[in-house]
Protein backbone atom coordinates (compact mmCIF):
# COMPACT_ATOMS: atom_id res chain seq x y z
CA UNK A 1 0.00 0.00 0.00
CA UNK A 2 1.35 3.07 -1.10
CA UNK A 3 1.54 6.47 1.33
CA UNK A 4 0.02 9.15 -0.43
CA UNK A 5 -0.50 12.35 1.00
CA UNK A 6 -3.84 13.42 0.08
CA UNK A 7 -4.25 15.82 2.57
CA UNK A 8 -5.08 19.16 0.37
CA UNK A 9 -4.19 21.31 2.97
CA UNK A 10 -0.45 19.84 2.66
CA UNK A 11 -0.48 19.06 -0.89
CA UNK A 12 -1.08 21.62 -3.19
CA UNK A 13 -1.26 19.94 -5.93
CA UNK A 14 -4.04 17.38 -5.46
CA UNK A 15 -6.06 20.74 -4.44
CA UNK A 16 -5.06 22.44 -7.72
CA UNK A 17 -6.12 19.09 -9.30
CA UNK A 18 -9.63 19.42 -7.58
CA UNK A 19 -9.81 22.79 -8.13
CA UNK A 20 -9.39 21.89 -12.23
CA UNK A 21 -11.93 18.95 -11.60
CA UNK A 22 -14.25 21.83 -10.64
CA UNK A 23 -13.57 24.16 -13.45
CA UNK A 24 -14.17 21.55 -15.25
CA UNK A 25 -17.51 20.82 -14.57
CA UNK A 26 -18.95 24.11 -13.91
CA UNK A 27 -17.49 25.44 -17.30
CA UNK A 28 -19.79 22.11 -18.89
CA UNK A 29 -22.61 23.84 -16.75
CA UNK A 30 -22.69 21.24 -14.43
CA UNK A 31 -22.82 20.51 -10.61
CA UNK A 32 -19.22 19.45 -9.73
CA UNK A 33 -20.41 17.87 -6.95
CA UNK A 34 -22.02 15.35 -8.35
CA UNK A 35 -19.71 14.09 -10.52
CA UNK A 36 -16.90 13.92 -7.91
CA UNK A 37 -19.69 12.02 -5.86
CA UNK A 38 -20.10 9.63 -8.56
CA UNK A 39 -16.35 9.37 -8.43
CA UNK A 40 -16.62 7.40 -5.15
CA UNK A 41 -18.70 4.62 -6.33
CA UNK A 42 -17.29 4.60 -9.58
CA UNK A 43 -15.84 0.81 -9.91
CA UNK A 44 -12.34 0.42 -11.33
CA UNK A 45 -11.62 0.37 -14.49
CA UNK A 46 -10.13 -3.73 -15.42
CA UNK A 47 -8.01 -4.92 -18.82
CA UNK A 48 -10.90 -7.23 -19.90
CA UNK A 49 -13.46 -4.14 -19.77
CA UNK A 50 -11.02 -1.73 -21.35
CA UNK A 51 -10.06 -4.14 -23.83
CA UNK A 52 -13.21 -5.67 -24.46
CA UNK A 53 -11.55 -8.60 -24.28
CA UNK A 54 -14.87 -10.71 -23.94
CA UNK A 55 -16.33 -9.22 -27.08
CA UNK A 56 -13.33 -9.94 -28.89
CA UNK A 57 -13.07 -13.69 -28.41
CA UNK A 58 -16.65 -14.04 -29.02
CA UNK A 59 -16.20 -13.06 -32.37
CA UNK A 60 -15.01 -16.19 -33.88
CA UNK A 61 -18.25 -18.51 -35.45
CA UNK A 62 -17.03 -20.95 -38.28
CA UNK A 63 -19.42 -22.33 -40.25
CA UNK A 64 -18.06 -25.89 -40.01
CA UNK A 65 -16.51 -28.33 -37.27
CA UNK A 66 -12.86 -28.33 -38.78
CA UNK A 67 -10.91 -26.71 -36.25
CA UNK A 68 -8.41 -24.68 -38.45
CA UNK A 69 -11.01 -22.65 -39.69
CA UNK A 70 -10.80 -20.64 -36.25
CA UNK A 71 -7.32 -19.89 -37.54
CA UNK A 72 -8.66 -19.31 -40.71
CA UNK A 73 -11.17 -16.25 -39.01
CA UNK A 74 -8.68 -14.94 -36.18
CA UNK A 75 -6.24 -14.56 -38.90
CA UNK A 76 -8.65 -12.30 -40.86
CA UNK A 77 -9.81 -10.18 -38.05
CA UNK A 78 -6.03 -9.77 -36.85
CA UNK A 79 -5.73 -8.45 -40.30
CA UNK A 80 -8.37 -6.31 -40.37
CA UNK A 81 -7.02 -4.70 -36.99
CA UNK A 82 -3.85 -4.04 -38.87
CA UNK A 83 -5.36 -2.33 -41.20
CA UNK A 84 -7.45 -0.43 -38.84
CA UNK A 85 -4.46 0.50 -37.51
CA UNK A 86 -2.82 2.04 -41.11
CA UNK A 87 -5.87 3.75 -41.61
CA UNK A 88 -5.82 5.13 -38.55
CA UNK A 89 -2.20 6.37 -39.37
CA UNK A 90 -3.74 7.55 -43.30
CA UNK A 91 -6.33 9.64 -41.29
CA UNK A 92 -4.03 11.77 -39.80
CA UNK A 93 -2.11 12.65 -42.66
CA UNK A 94 -4.89 13.61 -44.93
CA UNK A 95 -6.57 15.56 -41.67
CA UNK A 96 -3.41 17.31 -41.74
CA UNK A 97 -3.32 20.19 -43.77
CA UNK A 98 0.47 20.90 -43.49
CA UNK A 99 2.08 17.77 -42.31
CA UNK A 100 5.72 18.26 -41.48
CA UNK A 101 8.61 15.58 -43.54
CA UNK A 102 8.84 14.43 -39.82
CA UNK A 103 5.54 14.19 -39.24
CA UNK A 104 5.19 12.01 -42.14
CA UNK A 105 8.33 10.25 -41.37
CA UNK A 106 7.07 9.03 -38.24
CA UNK A 107 3.75 7.87 -39.47
CA UNK A 108 5.45 6.12 -42.71
CA UNK A 109 7.96 4.03 -40.08
CA UNK A 110 4.81 3.27 -38.61
CA UNK A 111 2.60 2.20 -42.02
CA UNK A 112 5.56 0.02 -42.74
CA UNK A 113 6.04 -1.74 -39.20
CA UNK A 114 2.19 -2.60 -39.43
CA UNK A 115 2.25 -4.09 -42.74
CA UNK A 116 6.07 -5.71 -42.40
CA UNK A 117 4.07 -7.61 -39.47
CA UNK A 118 1.31 -8.43 -42.06
CA UNK A 119 3.85 -10.39 -44.55
CA UNK A 120 5.58 -11.58 -42.19
CA UNK A 121 2.96 -13.73 -40.52
CA UNK A 122 1.05 -14.33 -43.43
CA UNK A 123 2.14 -17.79 -43.46
CA UNK A 124 0.44 -18.42 -40.46
CA UNK A 125 -1.96 -18.82 -43.68
CA UNK A 126 -0.04 -21.85 -44.53
CA UNK A 127 1.64 -23.64 -41.92
CA UNK A 128 -1.60 -23.16 -39.61
CA UNK A 129 -4.15 -24.93 -41.44
CA UNK A 130 -4.33 -28.09 -42.28
CA UNK A 131 -4.57 -28.60 -46.72
CA UNK A 132 -7.47 -30.91 -46.95
CA UNK A 133 -9.75 -28.86 -44.50
CA UNK A 134 -9.02 -25.56 -46.03
CA UNK A 135 -9.92 -27.06 -49.49
CA UNK A 136 -12.89 -28.39 -47.88
CA UNK A 137 -14.28 -25.67 -45.69
CA UNK A 138 -13.49 -22.85 -48.12
CA UNK A 139 -16.43 -23.99 -49.98
CA UNK A 140 -18.67 -23.37 -47.32
CA UNK A 141 -17.47 -19.38 -47.53
CA UNK A 142 -18.19 -19.10 -51.63
CA UNK A 143 -18.66 -16.32 -52.26
CA UNK A 144 -17.43 -14.56 -49.84
CA UNK A 145 -13.35 -13.39 -50.51
CA UNK A 146 -11.23 -11.72 -48.73
CA UNK A 147 -11.32 -9.10 -52.02
CA UNK A 148 -14.51 -7.71 -50.14
CA UNK A 149 -12.00 -6.39 -47.73
CA UNK A 150 -13.04 -2.96 -48.11
CA UNK A 151 -10.37 -1.55 -45.96
CA UNK A 152 -7.80 -2.41 -48.05
CA UNK A 153 -9.83 0.21 -50.53
CA UNK A 154 -9.90 2.97 -48.06
CA UNK A 155 -6.34 2.26 -47.71
CA UNK A 156 -5.45 2.74 -51.20
CA UNK A 157 -7.83 5.86 -51.18
CA UNK A 158 -5.75 7.26 -48.63
CA UNK A 159 -2.54 6.93 -49.91
CA UNK A 160 -3.15 8.17 -53.80
CA UNK A 161 -4.82 9.72 -56.51
CA UNK A 162 -8.21 7.40 -57.54
CA UNK A 163 -6.04 8.18 -61.17
CA UNK A 164 -2.88 5.44 -59.81
CA UNK A 165 -5.65 3.22 -59.03
CA UNK A 166 -7.49 2.95 -62.89
CA UNK A 167 -6.67 -0.55 -64.49
CA UNK A 168 -3.80 -0.76 -66.72
CA UNK A 169 -6.11 -2.33 -69.51
CA UNK A 170 -8.17 1.47 -69.39
CA UNK A 171 -5.32 3.64 -68.65
CA UNK A 172 -4.16 4.28 -72.15
CA UNK A 173 -7.65 5.14 -73.39
CA UNK A 174 -8.63 7.56 -70.07
CA UNK A 175 -9.08 10.92 -70.35
CA UNK A 176 -6.19 13.32 -69.10
CA UNK A 177 -7.71 14.19 -66.41
CA UNK A 178 -10.42 11.50 -65.72
CA UNK A 179 -13.17 12.41 -62.89
CA UNK A 180 -14.29 10.14 -60.08
CA UNK A 181 -16.78 8.50 -61.84
CA UNK A 182 -14.87 7.80 -64.67
CA UNK A 183 -11.87 6.66 -62.63
CA UNK A 184 -14.30 4.24 -60.22
CA UNK A 185 -15.86 2.76 -63.40
CA UNK A 186 -12.60 1.55 -64.44
CA UNK A 187 -10.74 1.03 -61.06
CA UNK A 188 -8.31 -2.15 -61.49
CA UNK A 189 -10.27 -4.22 -58.35
CA UNK A 190 -13.43 -4.74 -60.45
CA UNK A 191 -11.33 -6.95 -62.88
CA UNK A 192 -11.10 -9.10 -60.64
CA UNK A 193 -14.87 -9.50 -60.26
CA UNK A 194 -15.94 -8.76 -63.84
CA UNK A 195 -16.05 -11.38 -67.24
CA UNK A 196 -14.08 -9.41 -69.21
CA UNK A 197 -16.18 -11.19 -72.37
CA UNK A 198 -19.57 -10.51 -71.37
CA UNK A 199 -18.80 -7.47 -68.60
CA UNK A 200 -20.86 -9.29 -66.24
CA UNK A 201 -20.45 -9.01 -62.72
CA UNK A 202 -19.43 -12.06 -60.43
CA UNK A 203 -22.26 -11.96 -57.06
CA UNK A 204 -19.23 -11.43 -55.31
CA UNK A 205 -18.19 -8.57 -56.19
CA UNK A 206 -22.05 -7.64 -56.81
CA UNK A 207 -22.31 -8.02 -53.05
CA UNK A 208 -19.38 -5.69 -52.08
CA UNK A 209 -20.72 -2.74 -54.13
CA UNK A 210 -23.95 -3.06 -53.05
CA UNK A 211 -22.64 -2.82 -49.23
CA UNK A 212 -19.64 -0.47 -49.87
CA UNK A 213 -19.16 1.81 -53.07
CA UNK A 214 -21.42 4.58 -51.77
CA UNK A 215 -19.06 5.01 -49.01
CA UNK A 216 -15.92 4.29 -51.33
CA UNK A 217 -17.10 6.40 -53.49
CA UNK A 218 -17.94 9.12 -50.56
CA UNK A 219 -14.21 8.64 -49.11
CA UNK A 220 -13.11 9.42 -52.76
CA UNK A 221 -14.38 12.39 -53.02
CA UNK A 222 -13.55 13.88 -49.24
CA UNK A 223 -9.40 12.90 -49.47
CA UNK A 224 -9.24 13.98 -53.32
CA UNK A 225 -6.14 16.32 -53.43
CA UNK A 226 -5.61 15.44 -49.79
CA UNK A 227 -4.10 11.99 -50.26
CA UNK A 228 -0.50 10.77 -48.87
CA UNK A 229 0.60 11.35 -52.71
CA UNK A 230 -1.06 14.70 -52.45
CA UNK A 231 0.89 15.72 -49.59
CA UNK A 232 4.20 14.94 -50.87
CA UNK A 233 3.89 17.26 -53.52
CA UNK A 234 3.11 20.28 -50.77
CA UNK A 235 6.84 19.93 -49.49
CA UNK A 236 9.43 22.05 -51.03
CA UNK A 237 11.22 18.96 -51.51
CA UNK A 238 11.37 15.67 -50.36
CA UNK A 239 14.32 14.30 -48.23
CA UNK A 240 16.15 10.97 -49.07
CA UNK A 241 14.95 9.30 -45.85
CA UNK A 242 11.66 9.99 -46.39
CA UNK A 243 11.76 9.43 -49.90
CA UNK A 244 13.43 5.85 -49.08
CA UNK A 245 10.54 5.27 -46.80
CA UNK A 246 7.68 6.36 -49.29
CA UNK A 247 9.22 3.61 -51.59
CA UNK A 248 9.54 0.96 -48.93
CA UNK A 249 6.05 0.77 -47.83
CA UNK A 250 4.86 1.13 -51.79
CA UNK A 251 6.78 -1.97 -52.10
CA UNK A 252 5.56 -3.87 -49.42
CA UNK A 253 2.09 -3.00 -49.73
CA UNK A 254 1.98 -3.23 -53.13
CA UNK A 255 4.20 -6.26 -54.10
CA UNK A 256 5.72 -8.00 -51.08
CA UNK A 257 2.59 -8.70 -49.60
CA UNK A 258 0.77 -9.72 -52.61
CA UNK A 259 3.27 -11.84 -53.07
CA UNK A 260 3.11 -13.72 -49.48
CA UNK A 261 -0.72 -13.83 -50.86
CA UNK A 262 -0.35 -15.01 -53.86
CA UNK A 263 2.42 -17.82 -53.20
CA UNK A 264 -0.58 -18.56 -50.52
CA UNK A 265 -3.19 -19.09 -52.87
CA UNK A 266 -0.84 -20.79 -55.20
CA UNK A 267 -0.23 -23.60 -52.56
CA UNK A 268 -3.99 -24.16 -51.42
CA UNK A 269 -5.58 -23.88 -55.00
CA UNK A 270 -2.92 -24.33 -57.82
CA UNK A 271 0.03 -27.44 -55.73
CA UNK A 272 -1.06 -29.62 -58.78
CA UNK A 273 -1.27 -27.17 -60.98
CA UNK A 274 -5.31 -27.80 -60.51
CA UNK A 275 -6.20 -23.84 -60.86
CA UNK A 276 -8.90 -24.11 -58.89
CA UNK A 277 -11.77 -21.84 -58.59
CA UNK A 278 -11.38 -19.67 -55.90
CA UNK A 279 -14.35 -18.35 -53.79
CA UNK A 280 -14.42 -15.30 -55.25
CA UNK A 281 -14.77 -16.85 -58.75
CA UNK A 282 -11.59 -14.38 -60.25
CA UNK A 283 -8.87 -15.16 -62.57
CA UNK A 284 -6.64 -15.32 -59.72
CA UNK A 285 -3.29 -16.29 -60.96
CA UNK A 286 -3.57 -13.40 -62.94
CA UNK A 287 -5.23 -10.92 -61.29
CA UNK A 288 -3.59 -11.60 -57.96
CA UNK A 289 -0.06 -10.90 -59.09
CA UNK A 290 1.69 -7.20 -59.03
CA UNK A 291 2.90 -7.21 -62.44
CA UNK A 292 -0.47 -7.51 -63.46
CA UNK A 293 -1.93 -4.87 -61.24
CA UNK A 294 0.74 -2.73 -61.53
CA UNK A 295 -0.63 -0.71 -58.18
CA UNK A 296 1.79 1.96 -57.14
CA UNK A 297 0.63 4.43 -54.69
CA UNK A 298 3.83 6.99 -55.71
CA UNK A 299 4.78 5.69 -59.41
CA UNK A 300 6.89 9.29 -59.40
CA UNK A 301 9.34 7.92 -56.94
CA UNK A 302 9.87 4.77 -59.52
CA UNK A 303 12.45 4.91 -62.53
CA UNK A 304 10.61 3.59 -65.78
CA UNK A 305 12.68 0.53 -65.61
CA UNK A 306 11.36 -0.02 -62.08
CA UNK A 307 8.09 0.82 -63.14
CA UNK A 308 8.57 -1.46 -65.97
CA UNK A 309 9.67 -4.70 -63.77
CA UNK A 310 7.06 -4.50 -61.13
CA UNK A 311 6.65 -7.48 -59.32
CA UNK A 312 8.80 -9.27 -61.91
CA UNK A 313 12.17 -11.70 -60.62
CA UNK A 314 10.61 -10.53 -57.20
CA UNK A 315 13.20 -11.96 -54.97
CA UNK A 316 11.17 -13.30 -52.23
CA UNK A 317 12.63 -12.68 -48.62
CA UNK A 318 12.83 -15.14 -45.64
CA UNK A 319 9.51 -12.77 -43.89
CA UNK A 320 9.47 -15.25 -41.12
CA UNK A 321 8.62 -18.62 -42.91
CA UNK A 322 8.11 -21.31 -40.51
CA UNK A 323 9.70 -23.88 -43.09
CA UNK A 324 12.51 -21.78 -43.86
CA UNK A 325 13.13 -21.93 -40.30
CA UNK A 326 15.05 -24.74 -38.38
CA UNK A 327 12.30 -25.12 -35.65
CA UNK A 328 13.92 -28.36 -34.35
CA UNK A 329 17.52 -26.71 -33.82
CA UNK A 330 18.60 -27.35 -30.43
CA UNK A 331 18.65 -24.68 -28.37
CA UNK A 332 21.66 -22.95 -27.13
CA UNK A 333 21.18 -24.06 -23.59
C1 LIG B 1 -5.75 -19.58 -47.39
C2 LIG B 1 -5.60 -18.29 -47.45
C3 LIG B 1 -6.05 -17.43 -48.60
C4 LIG B 1 -6.32 -17.79 -49.89
C5 LIG B 1 -6.24 -19.17 -50.52
C6 LIG B 1 -6.73 -16.58 -50.57
C7 LIG B 1 -7.11 -16.51 -51.90
C8 LIG B 1 -7.53 -15.38 -52.55
C9 LIG B 1 -7.96 -15.31 -53.91
C10 LIG B 1 -7.98 -16.49 -54.87
C11 LIG B 1 -8.30 -14.03 -54.19
C12 LIG B 1 -8.85 -13.46 -55.51
C13 LIG B 1 -10.31 -13.14 -55.41
C14 LIG B 1 -11.18 -14.39 -55.43
O1 LIG B 1 -11.48 -14.85 -56.54
O2 LIG B 1 -11.58 -14.86 -54.36
C15 LIG B 1 -8.07 -13.27 -52.99
C16 LIG B 1 -8.22 -11.91 -52.89
C17 LIG B 1 -7.93 -11.20 -51.78
N1 LIG B 1 -7.63 -11.71 -50.53
FE1 LIG B 1 -7.14 -13.60 -50.13
N2 LIG B 1 -6.68 -15.53 -49.70
C18 LIG B 1 -6.27 -16.02 -48.49
C19 LIG B 1 -6.12 -15.30 -47.32
C20 LIG B 1 -6.32 -13.96 -47.21
C21 LIG B 1 -6.14 -13.20 -45.99
C22 LIG B 1 -5.69 -13.75 -44.65
C23 LIG B 1 -6.46 -11.92 -46.29
C24 LIG B 1 -6.45 -10.80 -45.31
C25 LIG B 1 -7.52 -10.05 -45.11
C26 LIG B 1 -6.80 -11.86 -47.68
C27 LIG B 1 -7.15 -10.71 -48.35
C28 LIG B 1 -7.42 -10.65 -49.69
C29 LIG B 1 -7.59 -9.42 -50.42
C30 LIG B 1 -7.43 -8.01 -49.87
C31 LIG B 1 -7.87 -9.76 -51.73
C32 LIG B 1 -8.02 -8.79 -52.88
C33 LIG B 1 -6.63 -8.52 -53.44
C34 LIG B 1 -6.58 -7.47 -54.53
O3 LIG B 1 -7.62 -6.98 -54.96
O4 LIG B 1 -5.47 -7.14 -54.94
N3 LIG B 1 -6.72 -13.11 -48.21
N4 LIG B 1 -7.61 -14.11 -52.01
Amino acid sequence: MHNYNIKFNTNPSMANITDKLVEKYVSLGENPETYLEGLLHAKPITYWDYVEVDSLLSLQKPRTNFKDESIFIMYHQVTELYLKMMLHELQQIVGNPTPSTKFLTTKLDRLIKYTSMLINSFDIMKVGMDYEDYNTFRKTLTPASGFQSAQFRFIELHCTSLANLISHRFKKGSSKNPDLRECFEHIYWKDAGTDPKTGQKTLTLQLFEDRYLRELTETAKTVMGHTLEDKLAQLPYVPDALRNRLRTFDQLYNIDWPMVHLNTAEHYLDKKGENKEATGGSEWKKYLHPKYQQRKFFPDLWTETEKKNWGINHKNKHYGSIEQTRIDAPTSR
